[in-house]
């Protein structure tokens, strides 16, 4: 290869960026790059136009990036900040809305090019859904509150519905969203003019409380995987479609940690991600303590939550425990992987740290802390920008 050559391959070298939302008011850009011992991580850009509490971020394939911001400093209202992502690792503020409902807790695109998002507002109680064809001026096009008749079997946490994520199925067609409070799924099919219509919903034994899902597509099956937070279990259904919208077959239901796993008293769990290649299903615990680590700084040791692994039978769905390793602090709220599936990002609420972990994407076991980087406040929500 000649000189120029050289020169034109590394003008055009990608980069890979973390966006990261933090209970400190900040939305950091970490540059993460590769070197010879190993991986970096460094602060390159931080925004605080997202409220005081950003709490989740969704990329949109053309580099959109949303902000929900929680809302609990300013209740009852919280902020949606919509960015542009620039090259340099910046963001560009496109606009911004803070008479949000309260609780956004995550958020889902759909619709052609991404033209709108949904929100789950866990406080609010209710779902809402955005217009972004123009991202610089965002219009809300529906909200739904939710009642219930009657606390559910945890009165303290189940005293209202508590929707805390939405997530969008396979096909594209519906979106789901786990109620904490109601022991359902919430199903909606998306309407021609992207207003979301509620279906049967998926019914969950009372007091799970459903937190997150996530689907896996092996061959010509469906599964739908959902951690509980209350319960601290793990359930798996196949899902077909019918003419009026999705049914679900129970496959597996299990401690986070498997069949066999004691939980201790106070673990709430968390996040649930089936990994790129559909082989594995993981999911993290709070507050279980279970590890004791050396601390990243070299200095003595801290104390870490756990990330469960389960390896997905390629043939029937069913999760099976693979190995339980430390999440690299307390309470990781959330986790994503690169779009390899071959490095884990993990979000610390309790710690404020962001850790990569390393993944055999043969394997699929989770291996050693690759890189760690404190960004300060609680972690709420780590995503990838490779370029
Ligand atoms: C990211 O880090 C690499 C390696 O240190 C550096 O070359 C690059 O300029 C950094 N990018 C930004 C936008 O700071």
């Amino acid at each position: 290869m000649n000189a120029l050559a050289v020169l034109l391959l590394a003008g055009q070298a990608s980069a890979t960026y973390l966006y990261v939302a933090s209970y400190s008011g900040f939305v950091s850009t970490l540059n993460l790059t590769e070197t010879a011992s190993g991986i970096d991580l460094d602060i390159i850009a931080q925004d605080n136009n997202c409220g005081a509490i950003p709490s989740w971020l969704t990329l949109k394939d053309d580099g959109t990036l949303i902000c929900v911001d929680e809302g609990w400093r300013t209740w009852p209202r919280g902020t949606t900040a919509i960015y542009s992502t620039n090259d340099d690792g910046s963001l560009s503020l496109l606009s911004s809305v803070n008479d949000v409902l309260v609780g956004s807790v995550s958020t889902v695109v759909y619709g052609d090019d991404d033209s709108h998002f949904a929100i789950a507002h866990y406080a609010g109680s209710g779902i809402s859904a955005w217009d972004i064809a123009d991202p610089s001026v965002p219009s809300m096009i529906q909200q739904e509150i939710y009642d219930l008749e009657q606390p559910g079997a945890d009165p303290v946490r189940q005293e209202a519905a508590h929707p805390h994520e939405v997530i969008k199925d396979p096909t594209e067609t519906y979106i789901l969203a786990p109620d904490l409070g109601a022991d359902i799924v919430r199903i909606y099919s998306i309407a021609s003019d992207a207003t979301l219509e509620p279906v049967e919903p998926l019914e969950v034994p009372a007091g799970s409380g459903p937190r997150h899902a996530a689907f896996a597509v092996i061959d010509d099956a469906t599964y739908l995987y959902i951690v509980n937070e209350l319960a601290n279990t793990i359930l798996a259904y196949t899902v077909t479609y019918t003419e009026s919208g999705m049914s679900f077959d129970e496959i597996y239901h299990s401690s986070i940690y498997g069949e066999d796993g004691q939980v201790p008293d106070g673990v709430t769990s968390a996040e649930i991600l089936v990994t790129p290649d559909q082989k594995n299903v993981i999911l993290s615990s709070r507050m279980d303590k279970s590890f004791e680590i050396p601390a990243f700084d070299g200095d003595g040791s801290v104390t870490s939550d756990t990330l469960a692994n389960f390896a997905i039978d390629q043939s029937t769905g069913v999760p099976e425990l693979l190995q339980t390793v430390p999440a690299g602090g307390m309470q990781p709220r959330q986790f994503s992987t690169n779009a390899e599936g071959s490095l884990v990002t993990v979000g610390l609420q309790g710690d404020g740290r962001v850790v990569v972990i390393e993944r055999d994407v043969e394997t699929g076991m989770l291996g050693d802390f690759v890189a760690w980087l404190d960004v300060g406040g609680e972690i709420m929500c780590v995503v990838w920008n490779e370029l």
